[in-house]
């Protein structure tokens, strides 16, 4: 991960960035800056804007910067494509002078979102220096520092497997980021907490992103009992089939019983002394889903690697849970199991036995999230005593048919909770939507032989989906919180923080939720 710090004075080295907002109102010509004149030094077409138009405006910062430079980037100003728009940058290049580049960096509206922007799309347009000053606002937000430095810490991100650097993604080069401040000291705590965020949502990312070869249930557990022993006050527990028949976890075994890879039950908790509170997180764990013997299509089946997003999520958060302090209890349980087509696959029409006892008629063994969700969460309600229940899972194709790309689905019989998980996720800069849990649709869960269907074919298959999960919540029921993230646990390309693969989604929206959490 690159270095950020909070530097006082630094020298201006080779290359410099300087925010900019969109100008409000006609602009008037700085201090000593000049407009650029008409005549032979001028683009045939111009200044794209003029005076008189939006061109953008320099933020006043901390850095003491050289009158013909502050001109300069003045001047430049009217040619800006967005002026100041939030993740636009404009790079010039100044041989002969220093700084050798000048980035002029779009805030938006200043705010942690718009300086979250801003740091990625530095983050790419400076991906091939090693290193780079930012100039930062007098007045910034401890907020903007959080914002920017997850912009730059996330859109930096590389997963390589490559023997060289060659091909699309380059060399990992930009390797120190200063941030120019008149006193640090203000901005260590959103520094530190921005370093916790990315580096958990990076964890997150990497085990998504990991080939399902490597990634076998085994190997993800290994991933977290490792990443547990860097936090006092983290354990964990790996339960291994011979204690999940004991227990009865029927859903996990019948999903993990088509592979050669055991399947696990991951629980990893993280108990501050003192805390009153625990919240209980769930995250579906299928290191690869082929459908089953309901086998998938090859296109749908091409990136079942990332179906145990929803279990790198609620781990890695409970890893940034334990790295951040939170006052919280927090236990992250991760049933883990790879659903493949075998003699030994569990067959369309199978009843499974959950934890606890209820059952379920399997009619499409590419329902096969919501099996092994159900065991967890009924070992959550009957062990665990959570005041308060949640769990993340890709778990259906109709999430994006309902939502698209970027945006989860949210379900709550809480009020109260909804609006604070959403307002975590807006304020984190993830996307969620709330959806209704319709009473007269439980109907469809229905089976002659078994307590329920796990794959209803009505349609409305997000919503089906969360109502199976609630009849697993027993006491819980009305703490409980649902998020179908199927849709924007991958992103097909680069977009802002997001870099082309595995997001980590859900990891920030924990975060910002867990810290607003009584201990
Ligand atoms: N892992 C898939 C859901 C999924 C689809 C995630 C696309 C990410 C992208 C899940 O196990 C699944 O196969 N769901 C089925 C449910 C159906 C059989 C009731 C689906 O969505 O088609
Ligand atoms: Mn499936
Ligand atoms: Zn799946």
């Amino acid at each position: 991960m690159l270095s950020i710090r909070l530097v006082v004075d630094p020298a201006v080295g080779d290359t410099l960035v300087l925010p900019v907002r969109p100008t409000e109102g006609p602009v008037q010509p700085a201090d000593g800056a000049t407009q650029p004149a008409d005549g032979a030094t001028q683009p045939a077409e111009g200044p794209v804007h003029s005076a008189g138009e939006a061109a953008g405006t320099l933020v006043p910062t901390w850095l003491d910067l050289p009158a013909e430079l502050t001109a300069e980037a003045t001047a430049l100003l009217p040619y800006l494509d967005q002026p100041g728009a939030a993740g636009a940058v404009h790079r010039s290049i100044r041989p002969l002078l220093t700084p050798t580049r000048l980035l002029l960096a779009g805030v938006g509206d200043g705010d942690e979102a718009g300086w979250r922007s801003a740091g990625a799309g530095v983050a790419r347009a400076a991906a091939h220096e090693s290193s780079i000053t930012i100039a930062m606002p007098v007045d910034a937000d401890p907020a903007v520092v959080r914002g920017l430095a997850e912009g730059l810490w996330l859109a930096s991100y590389r997963f390589r497997m490559a023997a060289s650097d060659d091909g699309p993604a380059g060399p990992p080069a930009l390797a120190e980021v200063l941030l120019a401040v008149a006193d640090p000291e203000p901005y260590r705590a959103a520094l530190d907490t921005a370093r916790a965020v990315a580096e958990s949502t990076r964890f997150a990312r990497d085990l998504t992103n990991t080939p399902s070869s490597r990634k076998t249930p085994a190997w993800f557990a290994d991933q977290v009992v490792a990443a547990a022993a860097g936090h006092a006050g983290l354990t964990v527990d790996v339960r291994e089939p011979d204690r999940l028949t004991a227990e009865g976890f029927g859903g996990i075994l019948a999903v993990g019983g088509g592979s050669a890879q055991e399947p696990r039950l991951v629980e990893l908790s993280w108990q501050p002394a003192d805390a009153r509170t625990h919240v209980v997180l769930v995250g579906k764990g299928i290191t690869f889903d082929t459908g089953g013997i309901s086998i998938k299509p090859r296109d749908a089946m091409k990136l079942m690697r990332k179906d145990m997003g929803g279990a790198a999520a609620v781990i890695a958060a409970t890893v940034g849970a334990a790295a951040l302090g939170l006052p919280v209890r927090v236990t992250a349980l991760a049933p883990l199991a790879e659903n493949m087509a075998s003699g030994s696959a569990y067959r369309p029409g199978d009843v499974v036995r959950h934890y606890g006892g209820l059952t379920s008629e399997s009619t499409n063994t590419d329902a096969e999230g919501r099996l092994v969700l159900a065991d967890a969460l009924a070992y959550a309600v009957d062990r665990l005593e959570p005041d308060l229940l949640i769990d993340l899972a890709t778990l259906t194709g109709a999430n994006s048919v309902a939502l698209g790309k970027r945006t989860a689905a949210l379900y709550s019989d809480n009020d109260e909770l909804a609006d604070a998980v959403l307002a975590a996720a807006g304020a984190a800069g993830e996307r969620a939507w709330r959806m209704p849990l319709p009473v007269d649709y439980t109907e469809y869960l229905g089976s002659e032989i078994a307590d329920l269907y796990s794959a209803p074919t009505q349609g409305a298959g997000s919503v089906v989906a969360a109502l199976y999960l609630r009849e697993f919540t027993g006491d819980l029921r009305d703490r409980w919180l649902h998020l179908d993230m199927s849709a924007p646990s991958w992103a097909d390309g680069n977009d802002g923080e997001l870099v082309k693969g595995a997001t980590g989604w859900g990891v920030r929206t924990l975060l910002r939720w867990l810290a607003t959490q009584p201990g």
